[in-house]
C-alpha cells in the first residue's frame, strides 16, 4: 500500500500526536508493572524534540539498540512503543492480533478524505474485516497467477523503453509499477505515464493522501469537532479543499470502476470480477474505494523495483551470480517468465535481500491496542501506539548478521536452496507489516519485483556510470542515500549504464508499445 506506507512512514508522527487526543484513560495496571525502557526526555515534551523530521527511524533505532527490542518513547507524557526485532514483533502484531490491530485516527486522510473506506488506515472493525475478504477473494492464487502476463508483459515493455531511452529508467520503473496495478486491478492499459488517463492522476491522488497523514498538517486531526464548523467561517478554508479533493478521488474510483467494467470482456480484472454479482460481499461503491486504495500502491514497488537496480549497480558481482543462474534455467532463447521461479533461488534470495536491506516503509504503518496487555513484565495500556521498526527489525543481528552487507545468500541453505527466517516464514523478511494489518497484497507485490528483477538480469547489464576520466562512480548506498519524509522510501537519483546483453535487442523487437489513449 503506497500511500499509506508512504503516508504512513511519514505520518508516524501524526499518527501518535493524534493518539495523545485519542487514547482511553481508562488503562489499569494493578500490578503496578513499568513502561518498556526508554529515553527519559524532558518534562511534558518527553522526548518530542529528539525525534528527528527526517530519517526518524534512524534515531528509534539508537534508542532500540540501547533500551532493548520493546521500548518506550514519551510523546508529551503518553508511551508509544517502538517494537525492533522479529520476535518481539511477532509475539506482539501477529500472535496477539486480537489485541494489536487497531490504527490511530486520522480524522482528514481517513474519516474525511477518503469518507472511512481506507482500508489502510480505518480503525478496527466490522468495516476492515469485510474489505480485507473482498481483498483476499481479488487476490486469491488463481488470481495472482492470471496477473503473470501482465506483468511480464510490463516487464518487458520496460525492457523496450530502456533500449530506446535508459537515461530515464526511473520514469520507466514508474510507468512498469502504474501498468501493473492499473492493468491487473481494472484491467487497463497504460500507453505512456504522460498520455494515460489514470496514471498521473493515481499517483496525485497517493501524494495527497500522504500529505494529508503528514503530522501537523489539518488542525481537525488535533480538534475534530473542527469538521463541523461550516466553511464559511473564518479559518475552515481547509473544508472546500478537503470536499474538492474527496471528490476527486470519488471520481477518478468510479471512472477507474467504469472502466474495469467496459473492459471485462477483452481482460478481466480484480475489480471486474468483484462486480459480478457482489462476489467480494461489499457494494459497488465500497469496491470502488478499495481499488482506490490499491490504485495507491506503484509508488511502494516503484520503491523496491528501483532499490534492487541500485543494489545490482552497486553490487557487480551479485548480479553477475543472478545472471549464471539465470542463463543456466531460463537460457538465451526466451524471457524469463514467471514458472521459472521455482527454479532461480539467487533471484529470489536477491528480491528478498533488496526488500531487508533498505526496507521502503521504514516503520510500516502503526497500529494501535484495543486492550491493556502485559509483555515481558512491561504494561502496555490499551489506546497505544505501536510501531514496527521494519528497518531495526531487518538489522536484528542475531537474525541477519552484518545486516548492513547486501547478502542474497543469507536466505539460501548450503545446497543453495531457500531458506527463510523462523518468523517470518515465507518471504524471509518483515516488509509487509504484521498480523491482521499484513499488506494483502505481498505476494502480488513480490511477485511484481520479482519478474521485474528476473527481466532485468536477463536482459540487461546494470553498469555503473563513469566519471570524467573513465573510472567507473561507485553508488552511494547509504541509509542518507534515500529518501525520507511523506513518500515511500525511495534511493535519491543515481546514475548508472543500462546496456542490452547481447542478443536481447532481436527479442524486443517483437514487443509492442502501447500507444497513447
Ligand atoms: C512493494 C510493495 C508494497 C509494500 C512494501 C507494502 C507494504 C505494506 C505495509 C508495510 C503495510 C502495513 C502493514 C502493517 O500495518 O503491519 C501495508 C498495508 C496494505 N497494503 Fe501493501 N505494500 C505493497 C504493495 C501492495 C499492493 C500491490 C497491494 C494491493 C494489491 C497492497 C495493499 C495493501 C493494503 C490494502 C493494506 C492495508 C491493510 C490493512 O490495514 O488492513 N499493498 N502494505
Amino acid at each position: 500500500m503506497s500511500v499509506s506506507i508512504a503516508a504512513l512512514g511519514g505520518a508516524l508522527l501524526g499518527g501518535v500526536l493524534l493518539v495523545l487526543y485519542f487514547t482511553s484513560s481508562s488503562s489499569s495496571n494493578p500490578k503496578g508493572l513499568p513502561l518498556p525502557p526508554g529515553p527519559k526526555g524532558l518534562p511534558i515534551l518527553g522526548n518530542l524534540l529528539e525525534i528527528p523530521s527526517d530519517y526518524y527511524w534512524l534515531k528509534f533505532d539508537e534508542w532500540i539498540r540501547q533500551y532493548g527490542p520493546i521500548c518506550t518513547v514519551n510523546l508529551m507524557g503518553k508511551p508509544v512503543i517502538l517494537l525492533g526485532s522479529p520476535k518481539v514483533a511477532a509475539d506482539l502484531l501477529d500472535r496477539r492480533s486480537a489485541i494489536y490491530s487497531d490504527r490511530p485516527r486520522w480524522v482528514f486522510a481517513s474519516e474525511i478524505l477518503a469518507r472511512n473506506m481506507h482500508v489502510g488506515t480505518i480503525r478496527v472493525g466490522d468495516t476492515h474485516r469485510r474489505f480485507r475478504k473482498a481483498i483476499h477473494a481479488g487476490l486469491q492464487p488463481k488470481a495472482l497467477s492470471s496477473y503473470h502476463p501482465i506483468e511480464e508483459k510490463e516487464s518487458r515493455v520496460f525492457l523496450k523503453q530502456i533500449s530506446r531511452d535508459p537515461e530515464n529508467f526511473r520514469s520507466h520503473v514508474k510507468r512498469y509499477t502504474a501498468a501493473v496495478i492499473l492493468g491487473t486491478m481494472y484491467g487497463h492499459q497504460v500507453s505512456t505515464f504522460d498520455n494515460d488517463r489514470f496514471a498521473k492522476r493515481i499517483f496525485n491522488s497517493a501524494s495527497i493522501f500522504a500529505g494529508s497523514l503528514a503530522p501537523g498538517a489539518f488542525l481537525v486531526d488535533m480538534l475534530p469537532w473542527l469538521q463541523y464548523v461550516p466553511s464559511w467561517v473564518p479559518g475552515a478554508g481547509w473544508k472546500k479543499k478537503a470536499a474538492k479533493w474527496a471528490e476527486d478521488d470519488r471520481v477518478l474510483y468510479t471512472e477507474m470502476t467504469e472502466e474495469a467494467r467496459e473492459n471485462a470482456a477483452k481482460q478481466t480484472s480484480f475489480i471486474s470480477e468483484g462486480l459480478v454479482d457482489n462476489q467480494y460481499g461489499v457494494t459497488d461503491e465500497e469496491l470502488a474505494y478499495i481499488g482506490g486504495t490499491i490504485s495507491q500502491t506503484p509508488d511502494t514497488l516503484m520503491s523496491v523495483s528501483s532499490g534492487f537496480m541500485l543494489a545490482m549497480v552497486r553490487w557487480p558481482e551479485v548480479q553477475r551470480k543472478a545472471q549464471e543462474e539465470i542463463d543456466r534455467v531460463v537460457g538465451r532463447s526466451r524471457f524469463p517468465v514467471f514458472a521459472d521461479r521455482a527454479n532461480l533461488p539467487y533471484t529470489t534470495a536477491i528480491v528478498k535481500e533488496t526488500c531487508r536491506w533498505r526496507p521502503v516503509a521504514p516503520l510500516s504503518v502503526p497500529h494501535a491496542s484495543t486492550k491493556d496487555d502485559e509483555y515481558m513484565g512491561y504494561f502496555i495500556p490499551k489506546g497505544t501506539t505501536v510501531i514496527s521498526s521494519i528497518w531495526s527489525i531487518h538489522k536484528d543481528p542475531e537474525v541477519y548478521p552484518d545486516s548492513d552487507s547486501f547478502k542474497p545468500e543469507r536466505f539460501l541453505d548450503k545446497d543453495g536452496k531457500e531458506k527463510n527466517t523462523e518468523e517470518s516464514k515465507v518471504l524471509g523478511h518483515h516488509l509487509y507489516g504484521f498480523g491482521r494489518r499484513l499488506c494483502p497484497g505481498a505476494t502480488m507485490a513480490d511477485h511484481a519485483v520479482w519478474l521485474f528483477a528476473a527481466h532485468n538480469l536477463w536482459a540487461l547489464n546494470m553498469k555503473r556510470a563513469l566519471d570524467a576520466n573513465g573510472k567507473e562512480i561507485i553508488p552511494n548506498v547509504d541509509p542518507l542515500s534515500f529518501t525520507s519524509g511523506g513518500e515511500a522510501s525511495h534511493p535519491l537519483p543515481f546514475k548508472c549504464r543500462l546496456e542490452l546483453r547481447p542478443g536481447v535487442k532481436e527479442f524486443l523487437e517483437d514487443i509492442e508499445m502501447p500507444g497513447s489513449d
